[in-house]
């Protein structure tokens, strides 16, 4: 997951800048709270500290709920509502 994160987020934050997606900082953010936040389970891991299995599934049941499902749909309809995404959508249909 934490892996997940690191490679895909750039990704997803380069699509967002390149789209002109005006909410592109806030999603950054949210984006490095993120990883952080597993970071610091993993580092509690690590030093043997009992991280209970329902915090972690906890915190990915919220980053699939409000993020994924939320916020990323945001600059998804973004993309959709876009000149570019209507010449795309085109595309991929023909
Ligand atoms: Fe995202």
């Amino acid at each position: 997951m934490i892996e997940y994160g690191k490679y895909h987020f750039p990704f997803e934050e380069k699509f967002m800048e390149e789209i002109g997606f005006a909410e592109v900082k806030d999603h950054k953010k949210k984006h490095k709270d993120f990883v952080q936040k597993m970071d610091h389970i993993a580092l509690q891991m690590h030093q043997g500290d009992n991280v209970l299995n329902s915090e972690i599934l906890k915190v990915i049941e919220n980053w699939i709920l409000d993020h994924i499902l939320k916020e990323d749909q945001k600059f998804i309809e973004h993309f959709v509502r876009s000149e570019q995404g209507a010449e795309t959508m085109t595309r991929l249909k023909t």
